[in-house]
This record gives structure tokens, sequence and C-alpha cells, in this order.
């Protein structure tokens, strides 16, 4: 079987001869892509034969992948017989408090042996939030506007220092975000890591397709790819030789986190322990749907098997069913947040091409018409795939779920208005650090908006207690106050 998923272009790599890769395409059906040869220069037939080059051996994987991806779309509720996901529920919901706090220590027991590393997947192409940029260096900070990149940076500095180790930060990129990744980090020096504990690595990409089949060309000397979604986590991580960097590190615990989430609890010491206690290789922290339409997986048993099934892909029926206290049958919302054990991220680096499923999207992809102009079509016009990182769950000898308090732990930037915006998110994470403050007996003044705490000295109410500031002047630039609006323009 051919590698199913496409490594990035290794400039130095040979490419085939142009008639025997326009045959081999024309096989396929897929000749079109070649329509423009006679018109190119010679860097555009060098740029489109490397491309052609590195797919043309995978071309039969790619085409049944997506008649596969493209026939189960809608297809959840033909996945088998599907009952509510279990978990461990929090306290309020019938959780044993004494269970949380063994959890805990457990927990710290793994981030104090150093076996924890960290890995964020930020390779998206952000399109709904429309941002000229990585996510990552999006403007989060309600008072100083600092980054994703840099708050998460805070609290990694902050959850090194409790647990007196240098732990790693993997961070996955793709084509749309490697470069301007890698020069935020070198521009902010790492913010403030041991530059060796930071590697950034990056994924594969995925041919895009029309509604015919056919690849589509985005300009004349390139076919159209995206990157192959966090599922392709699990296939870089090998590639790029981080699960070999995790191995000589000692490290064999990986807690695994979207980059658009502020309000992550990185490293929590709870869901490790959780983790480590149910011996399980695949984990996965919930929270609560209390609307049927928030757009998150949901966790449940499908065919036996716990399972992700995404939010596009559950029937109107199941999403909206509900139990006799007028709950939803399945509330059980998958936030991606995972800790996977190294055993089992080498056994699916190996095996994912094949057991973890492409999943089509509708997309508006740019795409050239046989006259060479560029189509500025308004609906979706093809389709992108992608693999998702949850599908690994089923194939897990044992997993563990936890629910959390989306209050919390959970307020993604998804949008550029509304829900899960920008202004959202500022707004929940002010009102975090408002009950952190309060919670340690240090009130903002009436009228602030703007509260903004430095994660490498707080991250948590018990944290902000424990620092006994006397005031808010005590703790210094480590508690930022404003009175402007949280949420602005981007
Ligand atoms: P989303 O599915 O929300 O995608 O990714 P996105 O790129 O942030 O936004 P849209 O859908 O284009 O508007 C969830 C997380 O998975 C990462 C994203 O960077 C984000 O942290 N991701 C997604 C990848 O790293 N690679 C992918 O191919 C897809």
């Amino acid at each position: 079987m051919g590698a199913a998923s496409i490594v990035l272009a290794d400039p130095k790599a040979e490419t085939l001869d142009i008639e025997v890769l326009r045959q081999r395409f024309e096989a396929h059906g897929q000749g079109h892509v070649f329509e423009f040869w006679d018109q190119l220069g010679p860097e555009a037939r060098d740029a489109l034969a490397r491309q052609a080059t590195r797919l043309v051996a995978s071309l039969p994987l790619l085409i049944e992948q997506r008649q596969a991806a493209v026939e189960g779309l809608g297809a959840g509720s033909e996945l088998g017989p599907i009952t509510p996901g279990e978990a461990i529920p929090l306290p309020e919901h019938g959780g044993d408090l004494a269970r949380v706090d063994a959890a805990r220590r457990r927990g710290l027991d793994l981030l104090g042996a150093g076996r924890v590393g960290l890995c964020v997947v930020a390779g998206g192409q952000g399109t709904r939030l429309g941002f000229d940029g990585p996510k990552g260096a999006f403007p989060v900070g309600p008072v100083s506007e600092r980054s994703l990149f840099a708050l998460q940076a805070q609290k990694i500095r902050g959850l090194c220092r409790r647990s007196g180790h240098s732990i790693p930060w993997y961070i996955m990129t793709s084509e749309a975000t490697d470069e301007a990744t890698r020069a935020i980090f070198d521009a902010e020096a790492c913010f403030g890591l041991a530059p060796e504990s930071v590697r950034i690595f990056t994924q594969g990409m995925l041919p895009a397709w029309d509604f015919q089949g056919r690849l589509i060309l985005e300009n004349p000397h390139r076919i159209a790819e995206s990157p192959d979604g966090h599922g392709g986590t699990l296939m870089a991580l090998d590639n790029s030789g981080i699960l070999a960097d995790m191995e000589a590190r000692g490290v064999d615990r990986l807690f695994y986190y979207q980059v658009d989430n502020p309000m992550i609890c990185l490293g929590d010491p709870v869901f490790l322990g959780f983790h480590e206690e149910a011996q399980a290789e695949m984990s996965c922290k919930v929270i609560r749907k209390i609307d049927p339409d928030e757009k998150v997986g949901v966790l449940a048993q499908v065919a036996g098997s716990p399972s992700v099934i995404e939010y596009t892909e559950f029937s109107a029926e199941l999403r909206e069913a509900r139990d006799p206290d007028g709950g939803l049958v399945h509330w059980a919302g998958n936030i991606g947040i995972h800790v996977f054990n190294l055993d089992f991220l080498r056994r699916m680096a190996r095996e994912s091409a094949r057991l973890l499923p492409v999943h089509a999207s509708p997309k508006r992809i740019q795409s050239m018409n046989s006259q060479s102009n560029l189509r500025a079509s308004d609906g979706a016009n093809g389709y992108k795939l992608e693999r998702f990182v949850f599908d690994a769950l089923p194939w897990a000898k044992r997993t563990c779920v936890v629910e959390v308090r989306a209050t919390e732990e959970f307020s993604p930037i998804k949008n550029a208005t509304g829900k899960d915006s920008p202004e959202s998110c500022r707004t929940e994470l002010v009102g975090c650090y408002r009950t952190w403050l309060e919670a340690a007996g240090m009130a903002p003044p009436p009228g602030t908006n703007g509260i903004e705490i430095d994660h490498s000295v707080i991250d948590s109410a018990e944290e902000a207690a424990e620092k006994g500031f006397a005031n808010l002047a005590d703790a210094g630039e480590a508690i930022l106050i404003s009175t402007r609006p949280t949420g602005r323009e981007i």
C-alpha cells in the first residue's frame, strides 16, 4: 500500500519524466492536471513535475479514499448501534472527590518523573476566523494582546516550574502555517522556553477533488492540496522523529491539544492521573452539551467501541434525543484534548493510513477552468479531505473519558464574530480570571473589564490563593488590569 498521506516536497528529490507522469495520471482519469503544461515556464513546470512525482504512487489509494470519504458523508447513523459514551463525571454529576484527589497525585507523579510531553496541533488553515497568519499568532490577551502561542508558553513555563522538569513542547504545523510559525518562534526566542525543548514539525497534505472526482488545479502549475487534518498528527509525529525524541527524553505520555483554546488546562494532572488509573492508551476530555446544536463532536459507544462522531455526521434524531430528566442522551462533547501513550502512538503511526478513515467536507476551493481563469465560485466546488485524530479512539486497547467544565477549560476561537469568536473568548477568559482573583480575595475594582494573568505565575484559582499577594498592586506584572473593552476588531 502506498503512502496515504502526502509528505511535504523535498526540494532535492528527483522528478519523473513528464511523459511518464502524464501517462500515469491519464491512466487514473487525471491527465487534466497537465492541461496548461505547454504554457508554463521552466520554474512552474518544475514545481508541477515535483508535486506530480510526489503524488503519483499514491494516486490509486487517494482515489479510493476520496470515494470512501464521499460515500461516508452523512452516514454517521449507519456506523452501527450508537449508545451514550461513558465518562468519569464531575463531582456535581456524581463524581467522587476522593478519586479526583488520587488522580491528581498520580498525574503529579508522572509530571514530576519527566514522563509527559505536550503536543499542540497548529496546522489548520483557520478559514472561519479569517486571520492573516497562523492561528497561534492570534492576539488573544485581553489586556496585552499576547498571542495564543505566548499564552500557552506562559502555561508551559509554569508547568515546568511546578514539575521541576523542562517539558518538551511539540508544535505541529502544515505547509500553510510552517514558515510563519517558525519565524514567530525565532523572533520571540521560543517565548522564554529552552529552545531545545521546543520542536516544530510538519504534517502531511491531501489533495482536493471536484464533485466529479477530478483533482483540482488551483493554478496552472499546482494541484490543490490542504493539510491532512489533525489525524495527520499520528503519522507526522513518527515521520518527523518526534516519537524518537520522546523516547530519548524518557517521555512516554503525550498531552495533545488544539492551538485555538486559551483556556486549556495544560498538562492537567487530574486528567493524566485518570488516564494512568484506567491503564488507558488514549484518553479524551469531554464537556456536557446543553444545546444539541453545539458544534462539537460527540463521544459515544459505536458498535461497542468508544468513538467520536463529528457533529456534521450525527443525525438530528440522535443529536436531539433527551433522557427522562430532559438532558441530552448524547451529552459528551469532545473538545480535542487527549493523552496518548508512546506505544500506542507507535502502533498508530504505522497503521493510521489504513485505520483512520478519510473524511470529506464540501468547501470552496480555488480552481482553474479550462480557459485558465480563476473561478470565483461562491459556493462549495469540491471536497477537502482530512483525517481526525479522535478516530484513533476505537483502536486503543483501553480508553478513559473525563468530564470537565466548559466554563473552566474550553473557549475556542473558531469564528470571526459571535459564538466561539475572539470577543466571546476574551470575555470568558476575563470571567475565569475574575473568579481566580475573587477566590484569592483580590477582586478587581468595579468597572474593570480587562483582566489578564501571567500564566507562568498563576494558572489556577488555587495558585492565585497560594501566591498570597496582598492586593493587585502587589502582584505587579503578573496581573494586568484595564478598563478597555475586551472585544476588539481583528
Ligand atoms: P479546526 O478543525 O477547528 O480547523 O481545527 P481550523 O483550521 O482551526 O479552522 P477552520 O475549520 O479552517 O475554520 C482544530 C485544531 O486542529 C488543528 C487546528 O490548527 C486547530 O488547532 N488542525 C486542523 C491541524 O493542525 N491540522 C489540520 O489539518 C486541521
